[in-house]
């Protein structure tokens, strides 16, 4: 039988937060600044329960921490061993899909991915705005900034120009197109910097947060080299004087998270003086990016080298894929698909979990070849459509 329990590796991820100095050291500030005695904390996506046990330093009376995850449990014994469990309830749910009362004085929360894409960040604080903060109350974080900055890096960009050559004799370029707009996730080192980092894009969290933005950013190349991405990362504002950012030039740098390295479409050689003209269109929810890279010598209107590139272009389409999107496709269930139905109705039915894998494992041999692959089946169910 598999082993039904979140393994303990998952305190690795924590251990990060919780030994990041600056970004812990930035959320207290923010919630001293934003968070009236005590007042109420919406500590959403609490993991360990860290940035609620900041708020309750910073004076917060009450907390609720959430968490969708396994997670939650943790914060409930460390807010009871560190003497708060009568300030704090924690409830194990997706922020989503709980009710709440809207009295929350702030909404504290950091669900920010390398280039803050993804990771429910938006939807999640849009949602928490409009039924859980009190008006006037404040989101932390409350508007994310995008910054780019011109790149040379020949390690990494061999992982696109492989794509153009061969490998034994075996022509790989009929895809290079795809690896030209596949972006990375890498620790940009500051002296790979060819210039001055600017913002392209920022949005608001909360009203107005659709997580679509876009924007241009002209960066001034300082010193000669070659041009292989644009580097991006994060600057997530909690309060009118805290920010936490994952740019490599700042000391205060969140934590261990990375940067994404984009493309430039081709090796350029850059002189001091040339422009890079970056414009952005970011899709944060759906983490769909696309990007141009215009290369402007100076004093000149039209670039010398111009790229446009983005994830939709990249991504590994079949046509088959396509078929499925269109609004007339009818989708038929496949084997899985009928077995997945089937455990579904044996639940409603009242069905025990050892009858539900006999039963799969009995009715559906060609999709669970073991009875391990039935009890896998019967966990996988049990832990996204039932009840605790
Ligand atoms: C990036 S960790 C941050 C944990 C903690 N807030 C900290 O700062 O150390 C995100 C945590 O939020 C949880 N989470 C993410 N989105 C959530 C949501 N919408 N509702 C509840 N929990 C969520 C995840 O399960 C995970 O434990």
């Amino acid at each position: 039988m598999a082993f039904p329990f979140t393994p303990a590796s998952v305190l690795e991820e924590h251990w990060g937060y919780l030994s990041a100095g600056a970004r812990l050291d930035a959320y207290e500030r923010a919630l001293r600044e934003v968070v009236p005695p005590g007042g109420v904390v919406l500590d959403l996506g609490s993991g360990t329960g860290i940035l609620g046990w900041l708020a309750l330093r910073a004076g917060a009376g009450r907390v609720v921490a959430v968490d969708g995850s396994a997670m939650a449990g943790v914060a409930r014994r460390l807010f009871a061993a560190n003497g708060a469990a009568d300030r704090v309830r924690v409830v194990e749910g997706w922020s989503r899909e709980i009710d709440l009362p809207r009295e929350f004085d702030a909404v504290v929360c950091d669900q920010l991915n390398p280039f803050a894409l993804g990771a429910g960040l938006f939807e999640s604080l849009r949602d928490a705005k409009e039924r859980f903060l009190r008006p006037g109350g404040a989101l932390l974080p409350r508007r994310v900034r995008w910054e780019v900055a011109p790149v040379e890096d020949a390690e990494t960009w061999e992982r696109v120009a492989l794509w153009g050559g061969a490998a034994r004799g075996y022509a790989l370029g009929a895809i290079s197109r795809n690896a030209r707009g596949a972006r990375f996730c890498r620790e940009v080192k500051p002296g790979s910097l060819l210039g001055r980092p600017a913002v392209a894009a920022e949005s608001p969290l909360g009203d107005g947060g659709t997580g679509k933005a876009a924007g241009t950013a002209v960066l001034e190349v300082d010193r000669p080299g070659t041009l292989h991405f644009l580097a991006g990362w994060f600057r997530a504002e909690l309060s009118d004087s805290v920010e936490v950012t994952t740019s490599p030039l700042e000391g205060t740098r969140v934590d261990h998270r990375l940067q994404v390295l984009l493309p430039a479409g081709g090796p350029v050689a850059v002189a001091p003086g040339d422009r890079v003209r970056a414009s952005l269109r970011i899709d944060a929810v759906d983490e769909q990016l696309a990007w141009t890279v215009d290369v402007l010598a100076p004093g000149a209107s039209e670039p010398r080298h111009r790229a446009a590139l983005s994830d939709f272009e990249a991504a590994l389409v079949e046509p088959a894929d396509l078929r499925r999107l269109a609004p007339d496709h009818r989708p038929l269930l496949s084997p899985r698909g009928r077995a997945t139905l089937r455990a579904l109705a044996l639940c409603a039915e009242g069905a025990t979990t050892a009858s539900l894998r006999e039963s799969l494992a009995a009715e559906f041999p060609g999709v669970f070849r073991t009875p391990r692959e039935a009890q896998e089946a019967v966990q996988e169910i049990l832990e996204r459509f039932t009840e605790r």
